[in-house]
């Protein structure tokens, strides 16, 4: 059965493009009937738009500035998803706090990427944050999307080593690194292990 995803960005759109050229190396579409059926951004200015266009994804803004309310904006943003009918919406980079209304609208086919190892450093300023806590690693964490912030059940997780002479930038980088490695993946898993049976994946224990 066809399986749409799409993606929301708000910036430079680094994890979307990995996945989007993930699924073309992969062949998603000829071998699993999987397509990126549009990238939106919640920011007009967002440089993740362009690479979209480029990969030729079809792309659409919902600008949360138009909006008078949070509520307002999930409306008209679940409106524009919805024209996709997806399988799976994914949040690669989207820095918006979403409704308890929306969440429980995609409940199941919501997924999230964040900069830490959670449930350590939900929220922002991730790399600033396990550099001051004296972090020997860091990491990044695909879960699923539930109603409280940066809390769902984690599907991947890659850890980094925090050097000394580490700064937010230079971890950030190297985590970001690892997040265009382990967000396709996921996805991937996710939509293939829903349609066999039901669940998500999970590793296996040796015998
Ligand atoms: C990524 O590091 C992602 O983990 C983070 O924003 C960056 C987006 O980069 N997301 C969050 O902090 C969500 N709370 P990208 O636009 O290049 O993919």
């Amino acid at each position: 059965m066809k399986k749409n995803i799409v993606i929301l960005i708000s910036g430079g759109g680094s994890n979307m493009a990995a996945i989007a050229s993930a699924a073309q190396q992969q062949g998603w579409q000829e071998r699993h009937d999987i397509r990126i059926a549009a990238v939106i951004s919640n920011r007009p200015d967002a440089g993740g738009l362009a690479l979209a266009r480029e990969a030729g994804i079809a792309t659409a803004v919902v600008d949360h500035k138009a909006y008078a309310s949070r509520e307002d904006f999930d409306t008209a943003l679940a409106q524009a998803i919805d024209a996709h009918a997806p399988a799976l919406v994914v949040l690669a980079g989207f820095m918006r706090v979403l409704t308890p209304g929306f969440v429980a609208h995609y409940e199941g086919r919501l997924l999230n990427i964040h900069p830490s190892l959670l449930p350590a450093f939900p929220g922002l300023n991730t790399h600033q944050r396990a550099i001051d806590a004296g972090c020997k690693v860091a990491g990044c964490t695909v879960h699923e999307v539930t109603a409280e912030l940066d809390v769902g059940p984690i599907l991947d997780q890659a850890v980094v080593g925090v050097l000394p002479c580490d700064t937010a930038q230079t971890l950030a980088a190297r985590v970001l690194e690892q997040e265009h490695q382990i967000y396709s993946r996921a996805v991937l898993a996710f939509l293939l292990g829903k349609n066999e049976s039901g669940q998500a994946p999970s590793a296996t224990c040796p015998r």
